[in-house]
């Protein structure tokens, strides 16, 4: 194993996006908290550090810092950016003002020392920046690397291991910001690239199998995700015909999932599935609730009631297999404890502790991505590794109101044709998700000489990174006639089509 590099968050929202960054050149990184970072640098694994932005002001009282005296003692590179940036300059005694305006957006910025950081930078370059706060000066013996056009300091180093950048190199809109995250790390940290999450698959297969006791048999919710289905087949590689997938059709899943499902899991050689059929329960449950919450939390319940009772027929069972994922894992300041709830998630990944069973999670270290690439090279078919998220409430999420019969077949089979148009034009891969979304509104319709009070589907395509934060994607016009067509020609009921154009924030991807 290499050396590894931590990232130490501050709340930022590119947290993650810098543990990526740095896991894409070939670095295993983890995400820490402030206050963990003696404990990471004690293992003798890490070979650099990287202080995160965050939202707050290192100029405020009881703003989050670090030990400084254990981070001059170690002999460890570390890269500020923003938040960070301020930090470093505050622990080693610059001067940071706090700013009157927000500087937002792309910044130009120009170089002044190209060694390091910025070597084959060229001279100038593009940066994206979101900061109050500038330092003026930086501490004693650190010089200044780069300035911005207006002559704000926008890195500086100490020349030996601490390098700081005012703008986030690990955003796409910061140009040869690659080039500086992976400076950071061959030039000055001195780490090669030496991780794939491909080639992690062998030691995670043995790890579950060093857990998991010879006559001790598996349980794994499969929901047909990427997630669940990578889950599902490694624990298959590493206990065999002891793992026991169950699939609970909820009836409230795209069209043909269950199908697939059974198909993939079959194929890639899952002898044992348990596929229930729920549907009408669930519709039993849910008839008459129209509020997005109650909804939730009926499905919720009802899923970990059915999966408990299909548990306890199975004999031996000692471990439950979840596909949870590293996002699902480390809080980041803005999904942290404090943060107001939005919508209460609930996915097959998140069985309740009352299972009193031990957990393995294979993916717990791993970004989607990651998972997506571990998929691929087990043989998962690309529809499942390619396909966009898809909510544990599955369409109730999609169907504004009451969840009935009629407004669900509606939603799954717009949903498909929105899918099928997409996939055809190849722009569903670029997306984060795409489907429909069907209330109880009517429009007023003509069909030959009959008028019909029928259903508005409303499509819903965004592009995302993470799904935290979306914009609405610019189909084309074309496209969306076509699809506007198929859906009122194919689908009995829908006399109006409309698109939905509003980013997250303010309003959120899922209409409930
Ligand atoms: P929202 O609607 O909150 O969705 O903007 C953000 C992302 O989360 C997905 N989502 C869920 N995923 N269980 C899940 O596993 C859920 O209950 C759930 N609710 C929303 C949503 O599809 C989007 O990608």
């Amino acid at each position: 194993m290499g050396l590894k590099v931590v990232v130490v968050d501050f709340g930022g929202q590119y947290t993650h996006l810098i543990a990526r960054r740095v896991r894409e050149l070939g670095v295993y990184s983890e995400i820490i908290e402030p206050e963990n970072l003696q404990t990471s640098l004690n293992n003798l694994d890490t070979g650099g550090v990287i202080l995160s932005g965050g939202p707050r002001s290192v100029l405020e009282p009881n703003a989050p810092t670090i030990n400084f005296n254990l981070l001059s003692e170690l002999d460890i590179p570390v890269l500020g950016i923003c938040y960070g940036h301020h930090l470093l300059a505050k622990g080693f005694g610059g001067e940071i003002v706090k700013g009157s305006l927000r500087e937002y957006g792309r910044t130009k910025v120009k170089v002044i020392n190209r060694e390091n950081l910025f070597h084959g930078v060229p001279d100038e370059l593009w940066t994206w920046m979101s900061h109050w706060d500038t330092v003026v000066k930086p501490p004693s013996g650190w010089i200044v690397t780069s300035i911005s056009e207006k002559g704000i300091i926008t890195s500086m180093t100490d020349n030996k291991r601490f390098y700081s950048t005012q703008f986030h190199p690990e955003v796409s809109h910061t140009e040869y910001g690659y080039r500086i995250l992976e400076n950071f790390l061959k030039r000055i940290c001195r780490i090669e690239p030496w991780w794939s999450p491909g080639d992690q698959i062998s030691s995670i297969i043995e790890d579950i199998q060093n857990k998991v006791g010879k006559e001790e048999k598996v349980i794994c919710a499969v929901s047909g995700g990427v997630d669940s289905v990578t889950t599902a087949v490694l624990v298959s590689k590493a206990v065999g015909d002891r793992l026991y997938c169950i699939f609970i059709d909820t009836g409230l899943l795209r069209k043909n999932e269950r199908q697939n499902v059974e198909n993939t899991l079959k194929n890639l050689g899952i002898k044992n599935l348990i596929v229930i059929d729920a549907s009408s329960r669930f519709l039993e449950k849910l008839r008459g609730v129209k509020e997005a919450e109650q909804k939730r939390k009926i499905i919720g319940e009802e899923f970990i009631k059915l999966f408990e009772e299909t548990a306890a027929k199975i004999e031996n069972v000692r471990w439950l297999a979840q596909g949870t994922i590293y996002p699902d894992r480390i809080e980041s300041g803005r999904t942290g404890k404090h943060a107001a709830l939005i919508k209460s998630h609930h996915n097959v990944g998140g069985l309740p502790e009352k299972v009193s069973l031990n957990i393995i999670e294979p993916l717990r270290d791993f970004y989607k991505d990651e998972v997506r690439m571990i998929a691929r090279k087990l043989g998962i078919p690309r529809e499942i590794w390619a396909r966009h998220p898809f909510p544990g409430p599955g369409l109730a999420v999609r169907i504004i109101g009451e969840v009935n019969e009629e407004k669900l077949e509606i939603c799954r089979e717009a949903s498909n044709i929105i899918e099928e148009e997409l996939v055809k034009s190849g722009v569903y891969d670029n997306v984060w998700q795409a489907f429909a979304v069907v209330g109880d509104d009517k429009w007023v319709g003509v069909m030959g000489d009959e008028r019909l009070e029928g259903y508005i589907v409303t499509i819903r395509i965004v592009e995302s990174i993470d799904g935290m934060t979306a914009d609405w994607h610019r189909l084309n016009y074309d496209l969306i006639d076509r699809i506007s067509r198929r859906i009122t020609n194919e689908i009995p009921k829908v006399t109006m089509v409309t698109y939905a154009v509003s980013s997250k924030p303010p309003s959120t991807i899922e209409p409930c």
